[in-house]
């Protein structure tokens, strides 16, 4: 096939194309409404489709002889478990599962929140919720407790499931204190909460409130799968913007489903009966995607990793598991790569594990670094893909189609834009620009299916947010260019989005927490270069009058306060005490210049600056602390 021509088909004939990859699903009743604008002018996909997501996940599969084929393989190396769970198994787990949740009063539409760490039972929960056409918000187990509460005042769940405990490394992480705590927080109550207890630790449970899973499980009757429309939600799934608040992504069932199979297509080559494995966590979205949903619906052998890249018990892990079980294509993180490289930078442990199976490894989650690509290709052997991708998308945006027509790779880029998206390069102005020249990087109307189509109860805000900054378009937050060859170049985030180890947090969030401290004037977080996790957080203070504290001092206060208002994995250590912050006239902080200067880049001062002499104090200050 033509790469060409298939991205010009999607282009040409959006519905056409899309109507073609649906037929492809076993919908209850296929759509004839193949795309159309609401009452709001908000494309949607697939609206009079009658479907389940879990059936096609599940039930279909053993309906088509598939039963006793493995549909999930549980390894952990932090537990020294591993189990697997054959297509019937699991569609028999999930069906119970929504029986247990059915019986306490979960119906079609209702939200469920999942707190879970990475054990089969996470994956089972968001089955379950999607066969009785509920809804689920998988939080991550790295957020704190007010992370959590406000996923819970915001998505309104009618039942919370979480597990006793998730297990970091050799760390025990008790997650009850921290539910109890968020629904303490929320001023929405759940009414009920399902404890999964874990033999590592027992949570207590709440009477009248909590339940344990078990028992409730071993009561239960199995459930049907409930039919859904096409655009009615399958989840939410929260992501940082540049404010406090995270965004609830909503994504549909029928453009999530139909998006998801031709993406094992077309992206990555993969067939029923073959091994996937996305060694991320089911709390973002590579997860929701790529370890849950698209292997499952095209038949496919899915893992569910509870361990690290490294540590566990060393950075042979990944080739450990991959030639265990066979994996055909691997999907991670860079920063995952990175912490390999660093340990294993020749390879030794790799060396010994036979990945003769192993034919593809893709990152996403941040830009592929070239260096580490370059590593990641010359010890594997392997074609090493970067491909583009965001929460809102819920899959590639830019990838190099495998399905369609291997591209050579270049490094650095993402390669092309997939079928369905009309990738441009957008100035100030919102004209698109030519090739190679930088700006904005814009998805032009209509979105491809799959896409979000609001933000959780706020459409005004999905509009202000991602369609109002360029009429027509949607704006991704992410800058670059588009070279001579058509090859897309993602260099980075426009706002205030940062990216650690792969995992989306906002700066504007971080400088909330940090300024509701009692010492802090003002404050400023910006975003440093690290080796291994890509960026982290770095604060610079202003302190109010009359405090005088170090650094130091200030730093261990501030990391913890953020440790426990967003958590751990923001991983905020550094602050630095400034008499005052670079702003313009009109009392804007001078956030990237500050990043230039941080980052060892030139730093550009706008000629709006209010005082110039405080970018030379600032780079006094942080030259005599060692930073730059
Ligand atoms: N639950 C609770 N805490 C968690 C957690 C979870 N699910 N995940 C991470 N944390 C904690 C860690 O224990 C650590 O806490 P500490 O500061 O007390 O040590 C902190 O959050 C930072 O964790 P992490 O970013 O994982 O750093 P690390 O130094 O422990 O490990 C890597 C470094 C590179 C191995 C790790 O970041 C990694 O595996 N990254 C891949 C990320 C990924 O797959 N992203 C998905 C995008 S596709
Ligand atoms: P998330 O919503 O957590 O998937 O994060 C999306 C953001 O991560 C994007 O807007 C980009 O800034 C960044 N990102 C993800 N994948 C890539 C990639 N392959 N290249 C560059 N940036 C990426």
């Amino acid at each position: 096939m033509n790469y060409q021509a298939e991205h010009q088909r999607s282009m040409a004939d959006p519905a056409g194309f899309w109507r073609e990859k649906a037929s492809a699903l076993p919908w209850f009743k296929a759509p004839e409404n193949i795309l159309a604008q609401d009452e709001h002018g908000i494309h949607r996909w697939f609206a009079d489709g009658e479907m389940n997501t879990a059936y096609m996940a599940l039930d279909y599969h053993v309906e088509q002889g598939r039963g006793a084929q493995t549909a999930l393989i549980y390894d952990s190396p932090v537990t020294t478990t591993q189990r697997q769970y054959s297509y019937s198994e699991l569609r028999d787990e999930v069906a119970q599962t929504a029986g247990m949740l059915a019986e306490l009063g979960v119906t079609k539409g209702d939200r469920v929140i999942i707190y879970m760490p990475m054990i089969p039972e996470a994956v089972i929960a968001m089955l379950a919720v999607a066969r009785l056409g509920a809804v689920h918000s998988v939080v991550f187990g790295g957020f704190a407790a007010p992370e959590l509460a406000v996923r819970i005042e915001d998505a309104q769940p009618r039942v919370i499931m979480s597990a006793s405990c998730g297990i970091e490394v050799q760390k025990v992480i008790e997650y009850k204190p921290l539910l109890d705590k968020a629904i303490e927080l929320s001023s929405h109550q759940p009414e009920s909460c399902i404890m999964l207890q874990r033999p590592q630790t027992a949570a207590t449970l709440v009477a009248g409130r909590d339940y344990d899973w078990k028992t409730l499980l071993a009561q239960a009757a199995p459930a049907d799968c409930v039919p859904v429309q096409g655009t009615d939600p399958l989840y939410i799934l929260y992501t940082s913007g540049t404010t406090g608040k995270p965004k609830g992504v909503v994504r549909e069932n029928g453009g999530h489903a139909v998006a998801m199979n031709y993406s094992m297509e077309a992206i990555y080559a993969i067939d029923a009966g073959e091994v996937f494995w996305a060694a991320s966590d089911v709390g973002w979205v590579v997860g929701h995607s790529y370890i849950v949903y698209a292997p499952l619906i095209r038949g496919c052998t899915t893992l569910v990793f509870e361990g690290k890249p490294i540590m566990t018990p060393d950075a042979g892990a990944f080739w450990r598991v991959c030639a265990d079980y066979k994996v055909k294509t691997l999907f991670t993180a860079p920063t995952a790569f990175r912490a390999i490289k660093k340990e294993d930078p020749d390879g030794t442990l790799l060396g010994q594990y036979d990945l003769s199976q192993l034919t593809h490894i893709f990152s996403a989650g941040e830009r592929l670094d070239p260096p580490t690509q370059a590593w990641l290709t010359e010890q594997t052997g392997k074609p090493v893909i970067d491909h583009w991708w965001q929460t809102e998308t819920g899959w590639g945006i830019t990838a190099n189609l495998l399905g369609i027509e291997p591209m050579p790779v270049k490094m650095g880029s993402s390669t092309v834009p997939t079928p369905g998206f009309n990738v441009q390069i957008l100035n100030d102005a919102g004209e698109e620009l030519g090739p190679n020249e930088q700006g904005y990087i814009a998805l032009k109307l209509p979105l491809p299916p799959s896409c979000l189509t609001t933000v959780w109860g706020d459409l005004a805000k999905f509009k202000s947010g991602y369609l109002e900054a360029f009429p027509g378009y949607y704006a991704s937050g992410d800058g670059g260019y588009i070279d001579e060859d058509g090859y897309v170049f993602v260099m980075g985030r426009v706002d205030d989005v940062i990216n650690v180890a792969g995992h989306r947090l906002s700066t504007g969030e971080m400088e909330e927490v940090v300024g509701s401290h009692d010492w802090i004037a003002e404050c400023a977080v910006i975003a440093a270069d690290d080796a291994l996790k890509g960026q982290i957080p770095l604060g610079l203070v202003v302190l109010k009058s009359g405090i005088d504290r170090t650094d130091a001092e200030v730093a261990q206060q501030l990391a913890q306060l953020i440790r426990a208002r967003i958590g751990p994995i923001a991983c905020y250590k550094d602050s630095y005490v400034v008499q005052r912050l670079p702003k313009t006239r009109s009392g804007k902080i001078l956030r990237k210049s500050m990043r230039q200067m941080i980052n060892g880049q030139e730093y550009a001062v706008p000629s709006t600056i209010d005082d110039p002499a405080i970018m030379t104090e600032i780079e006094t200050v942080l030259r005599s602390r060692g930073v730059i």
